[in-house]
């Protein structure tokens, strides 16, 4: 495994994380056992980048991570995230950026967590109705008392980025990035290289259509989330699993997995991928996937097979992206 400073002044992490969503019941259901020795798996394998929220599975991930890591909190850097809340049609519910918000969330994180802090702790999504100077103000006073390393932002635009740097330096943007999702390229990573913001790549297997193990509608489970996403219905479904077998067979001639070439390219664009899995043998391969040495002409083939705009389907359904900032 290879590691990067998080940031310009932050702790070394493993380049390639793990993704605490997918060990709560999101992606379909998962047992405790299979979701603890997943946990143990990945850091015994060099990661030390363990990335979670207040919101997965309600909780859930946050208590099991407590749980399972507890006697281990020197040995991997620790990222939450509070703000991602929503109501019954999936909208944010307003207030969770304002700075007594902030504040609570963070304790009832700690608590879940066995942890006295955090070292990196994000805002889920922009608050529409708290200016975002209000919540960096606060989140760095949390920096100050020494309950969170440093802040970080999710799914916000430059301009929002910008404005938060401004109040109280930026440790880290967390954004769906992989070769599904190149949008991030436009504004999002040279905005992070100026700043010395650390860019971390959530979804980085485009929600395991870039593992190769979904095919069909029927591979998901009744209750997993990626049925309301458009790039697992129909024809879109289709189209993204046909660009998947091609990366599959790139992969293949460079002795590799799918999941563990996109990992690769990631990594080699400077992006700290937090890939999520339920399974221990996807972890370790995925762990191992920093310290792959590939040649560029793999990445060139890689951007060729898969074109920036390649994926049917938009990046979520109507009420996700209503959450996503667009200033
Ligand atoms: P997210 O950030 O949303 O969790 P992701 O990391 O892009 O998304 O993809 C997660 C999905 O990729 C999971 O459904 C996971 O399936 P398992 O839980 O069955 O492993 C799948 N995945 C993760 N690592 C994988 C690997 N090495 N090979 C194939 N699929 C993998």
């Amino acid at each position: 495994m290879r590691y990067r400073t998080l940031g310009t002044n932050g702790p070394q992490v493993s380049v390639v994380g793990f993704g605490a969503m997918t060990v709560a019941p999101v992606y379909g259901g998962v047992e405790e056992r299979d979701a603890t020795e997943t946990l143990l798996a990945a850091l015994d394998a060099g990661v030390t980048f363990v990335d979670t929220a207040d919101i997965y599975g309600a909780g859930y991930s946050e208590t099991l991570i407590g749980r399972t890591l507890e006697k281990r909190r020197d040995e991997y850097v620790l990222a939450t995230k509070f703000g991602g809340n929503q109501d019954a049609n999936g909208i944010l519910i307003p207030g969770m950026g304002r700075p007594e918000y902030v504040r609570q969330a963070l304790d009832a994180s700690l608590s879940r967590l066995r942890t006295d802090h955090v070292d990196l702790y994000y805002l889920h999504r922009l608050d529409p109705t708290t200016p975002i100077e209000e919540t960096a103000g606060a989140l760095g006073e949390l920096v100050q008392a020494g309950k969170i390393g440093g802040y970080g932002l999710s799914e916000v635009s430059a301009r929002t980025l910008r404005r938060a740097h401004a109040v109280h330096p930026v440790r880290a943007l967390q954004t769906e990035y992989s070769p599904f999702q190149r949008a991030p390229e436009d504004e999002l990573i040279p905005a992070c290289a100026e700043l010395g913001i650390a860019f971390v790549a959530y979804s980085p297997l485009g929600r395991g259509l870039l593992g190769g193990q979904v095919r069909a509608a029927d591979d998901l489970e009744a209750g997993d989330w990626r049925r309301n996403n458009p790039r697992f219905q129909g024809g879109n479904l289709e189209r993204n699993v046909s660009l998947a077998d091609r990366v599959a067979t790139l992969a293949a001639e460079q002795g590799v997995t799918s999941a563990q070439l996109v990992l690769a390219w990631l990594v080699d664009r400077g992006a700290l991928p937090i890939p999520g899995t339920r399974k221990a043998a996807n972890a370790r391969a995925n762990a191992a996937a920093g310290d792959l040495a590939l040649d560029a002409s793999a990445f060139e083939r890689l951007e060729e097979i898969v074109p920036p705009d390649a994926v049917a389907g938009a990046q979520g359904n109507e009420s996700y992206l209503a959450n996503l900032d667009t200033a």
